[in-house]
């Protein structure tokens, strides 16, 4: 039995510009997903999750792929969430060049599904590095990160960066443009999440902003500012000591870049109304900025607070069914038993 974890993360910057080539600064955060892998000695492949914001759910199906698992839940629930078990197996059996491996897996994750905090990427890299390890070839962090984009590019019909499993495989701040992927040192920034209990797609919410920015060149433009944001944050970050506990000066001119990306996401018509109540509710608490995080649509928003009254604040919220404050995650994927 081999057991990895792997964290989410929030985006200080840059979500969707970063479908397009511009830079984003995704931060891996302390709620991991955690994948045990059995190796079995047929090629089918058993399914167990938990705690995926869904009823948990145990399905077993054959190693071809094509071969919908018969289950008595929603089919659309269990295709999201085996969809990417599904991928990340594929890559570990081609991997460790063992096309007819089988497996007994079980999913537990503190992340809540496409809420914006990265919980498919995080189930995808840990199940790589779960399941390579199980057959005795384990792979190197950045050759997870690699092929935990090529799950996340399959299942999300190729509108996927490379972001979300690059920071979950690494961990702490990282930078991604393009191809071009590296860890960043930051300062420990006082992250605070709020969660309206939902869920976006991220293929259509990714699909409307390149309808959008294909349609309209301002809304080219906007996605180009967004690139812009980022920069100025990641120059910000580069200038700051990691050691030393980030001053209100710093934590007020990341926050305004924030503020403005949020603005730009909700101008690309990625924002939801309970993102918006969960954005106002953090900054009229005194939050230094707040944003929504990952694709938008519902799910989760971030903001920079010190103190704790933009938790409390949130907590208060209608709509907010979670906030918490999001310490850093240090540790990218990692083994917790063998
Ligand atoms: C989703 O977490 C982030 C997006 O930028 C898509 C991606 O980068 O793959 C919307």
């Amino acid at each position: 039995m081999t057991v990895c974890s792997a964290p989410g993360k929030v985006y200080l910057f840059g979500e969707h510009a970063v479908v397009y080539g511009e830079p984003a600064v995704p931060c891996a955060i302390e709620r991991r997903a955690r994948v045990t892998v059995e190796p079995r000695s047929d090629d089918h492949v058993r399914v167990a999750a938990e705690d995926l914001s869904l009823d948990g759910f145990t399905v077993e199906y054959d190693g071809s792929t094509e071969t919908q698992p018969d289950v008595d839940v929603d089919q659309s629930l269990v295709s999201a969430a085996t969809g990417y078990v599904d991928a990340a197996v594929r890559q570990a059996r081609e991997a460790a060049d063992a096309p007819n491996a089988g497996f007994d897996i079980t999913v537990e994750s503190d992340i809540p599904l496409g809420a914006g905090l990265g919980s498919s990427a995080a189930v995808v890299v840990a199940g790589i590095d779960a399941a390579t390890r199980a057959l005795g070839e384990p792979i190197d962090r950045r050759e997870i990160a690699r092929r935990a984009y090529r799950a996340e590019y399959e299942v999300q019909d190729g509108q996927a960066s490379r972001a979300d499993t690059f920071c979950s495989a690494m961990g702490g701040a990282v930078r991604v443009e393009g191809d071009d992927c590296t860890t960043i040192e930051t300062p420990n920034l006082p992250l605070v999440v709020g969660f309206d209990g939902g869920a976006g797609d991220t293929g259509k919410l990714v699909g409307g902003v390149r309808e959008l920015k294909e349609s309209y060149d301002f809304a080219a433009n906007t996605v180009e500012s967004i690139g812009d944001i980022v920069r100025e944050g990641e120059a910000l970050l580069a200038k700051a000591d990691p050691e030393a506990d980030p001053g209100p000066e710093l934590l007020a001119e990341l926050g305004g870049l924030m503020n403005f990306n949020h603005g730009l996401l909700s101008a690309l018509g990625v924002s939801a109304r309970s993102l918006d109540a969960m954005v106002w509710a953090a900054r009229n608490a005194g939050a230094h900025g707040a944003k929504l995080t990952g694709a938008g649509g519902g799910g989760c928003i971030v903001a920079l607070d010190p103190t704790p009254e933009t938790e409390t604040a949130l907590s208060f919220t209608q709509g907010c069914v979670d906030a918490f404050r999001a310490e850093l995650a240090i540790d990218g994927v990692r083994v917790e038993a063998t």
